[in-house]
């Protein structure tokens, strides 16, 4: 195979980070039931190792990006706000597009496949049936400094007094809440769903557990909002821009 072919070869394969389509060099067809194309692959497996695994983690957790793994997140969100947010993605993240109507590889019938395979895999109803969850978006204005209270009473034992880091009862170190690069990567919904849902896989209680002991309650609609409006408060315009703009 020639240089050009072994890199466009390579690129197709990144493209649909598949390991088939490579199996036959070009001008050689070999047998077509072997390489489906795109869109006829229609398994909740392969198209989450395919297109999810990479941010989502291989089993739904430990990736860089919210545990799809979740139950919390499963019921709070439900699976037409997973199916929507997987069509059109989340603007300025790393969240693409998958619908081929917002730019992206994948019918409307394997955004469908996904999202009902990530609830019928990894969901849990019976385990949420007497919790009353709260709802997947904002229902009320959030307030920074009653935030940063709440954060104090409910946060800080993990992710430290300020939200620059700290350690969890597991040993976990914590990341800063409030650097103004870790805040460009992350819509004001996606820290949200994680107050909501928590990382359980990585020690990071979800909204019923953040208080414990005689305290124990879970978090309300208005703790949730307002937490979220102050780690928010400190996003700065241009973050990480090393460079002065030149108009
Ligand atoms: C019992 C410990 C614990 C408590 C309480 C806790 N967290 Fe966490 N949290 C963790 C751990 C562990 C992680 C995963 C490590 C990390 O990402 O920094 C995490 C991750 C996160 C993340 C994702 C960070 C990332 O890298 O994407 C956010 C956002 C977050 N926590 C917010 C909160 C907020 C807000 C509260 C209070 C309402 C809270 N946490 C309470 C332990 C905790
Ligand atoms: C390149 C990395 C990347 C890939 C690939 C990716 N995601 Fe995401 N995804 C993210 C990030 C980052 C977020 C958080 C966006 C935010 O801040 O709201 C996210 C958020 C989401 C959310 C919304 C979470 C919430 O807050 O409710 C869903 C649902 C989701 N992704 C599903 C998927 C599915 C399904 C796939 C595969 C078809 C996928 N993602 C592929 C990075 C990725």
């Amino acid at each position: 195979m020639k240089t050009r072919s072994l890199i466009l070869c390579a690129l197709a394969c990144a493209a649909t980070l598949a390991t088939a389509g490579c199996k036959n060099p070009p001008g050689k067809s070999g047998t077509q039931q072997e390489t489906p194309r795109p869109e006829q692959v229609v398994d909740f497996p392969t198209l989450y190792a395919e297109n999810c695994a990479s941010c989502h983690g291989v089993n739904g957790q430990n990736g860089a990006a919210i545990s799809l793994a979740n139950p919390v997140y499963i019921a709070a969100a439900g699976v037409s706000n997973i199916q929507h947010i997987t069509a059109v993605g989340v603007p300025h993240t790393a969240m693409p597009a998958f619908a081929k109507s917002s730019g992206g590889m994948l019918t409307d019938q394997q955004i469908a496949i996904i999202a009902q395979g990530i609830a019928a895999t990894w969901g849990k109803p019976a385990a949420l049936a007497g919790a009353t969850l709260p709802s997947y978006v904002s229902t009320t204005t959030g307030e920074p400094t009653r935030g940063k209270q709440a954060f104090t009473n409910l946060c800080a034992r993990c992710h430290g007094a300020d939200a620059t880091g700290g350690k969890a009862e597991n040993g976990a170190i914590t990341g800063s809440l409030i650097d103004p690069a870790y805040l460009a990567l992350i819509s004001d919904q996606g820290l949200r769903s994680i107050v909501i849902s928590g990382q359980p896989e990585q020690g990071m209680p979800d909204w019923r557990h953040h208080l414990t002991g005689s305290a124990a309650r879970p978090m309300t609609e208005q703790e949730i909002a307002d937490v979220v409006s102050w780690l928010t408060s400190h996003r700065i315009a241009t973050p990480g821009q090393p460079y002065q703009q030149h108009q």
